[in-house]
């Protein structure tokens, strides 16, 4: 019989807010620090470093993520009180993960495109490229975090209509503590 639960594993649970540090940390980094410096700024290498090596990590711990997700108990899904809205719930999440692999993978190309993986991590002393919009990857790229911080907004405003609108302490079941549901407690 599947153990039933009112909340996620913890280390999904840690994994989760793990991820939502590290993917508005790449994006503030993209878009304030890096999009904005011009590729002859001596900062610039050691940003990409740091950016770079941020997007492979949420990529690892995507993965991770992943098979936690798959292998532990998790509640039942949480509906809205909108049938429309929570047939597209599904979809949403799954847009979601598609647009961090899409996100890494089209950095991961321009990374590559750029010969940046000898610059940025092997110190190979040769110069950046003039600018990285010259690769479709890198443009592509921009578009993909624009749509990203959408997906991150609309998320944000649904958990906050779960846990103030409806009141269903939506919230707390991507937190810490005891997950057993008494055998009483309807799923
Ligand atoms: C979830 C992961 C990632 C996020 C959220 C992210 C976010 C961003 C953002 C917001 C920008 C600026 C876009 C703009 O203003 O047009 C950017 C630029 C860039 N990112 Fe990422 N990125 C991620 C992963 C990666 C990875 C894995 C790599 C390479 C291995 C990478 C390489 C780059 C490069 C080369 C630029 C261009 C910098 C420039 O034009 O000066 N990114 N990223």
């Amino acid at each position: 019989m599947k153990t039933r639960v009112f909340r996620y594993h913890p280390l999904l649970v840690t994994l989760h807010w793990l991820l939502a540090l590290l993917i508005a940390g790449a994006l503030a980094v993209g878009f304030f620090g890096l999009a904005a410096m011009p590729n002859t700024d001596p900062q610039k290498i050691g940003i990409l470093r740091v950016h770079m090596a941020g997007g492979m990590l949420i990529l690892g711990l995507m993965a991770i993520r992943l098979i936690v997700r798959m292998l532990t108990a998790k509640p039942a899904r949480a509906t809205s009180g909108h049938p429309s809205l929570d047939r597209i719930t599904p979809l949403f999440h799954y847009g979601f993960y598609a647009l961090i692999l899409a996100m890494v993978a089209t950095g991961y190309a321009t990374g590559i495109l750029a010969g940046l993986p000898a610059i940025v991590f092997a110190g190979s002393g040769a110069p950046l490229p003039t600018s990285f919009t010259i690769y479709p990857t890198r443009v592509a790229h921009g578009y993909l975090a624009v749509v990203l911080v959408g997906f991150i907004a609309l998320h944000g405003v649904a958990a906050l209509y779960h846990q103030l609108g409806k009141k269903d302490r939506l919230l707390g079941r991507m937190w810490f503590g005891r997950r057993a549901l008494p055998p009483s407690a309807e799923q």
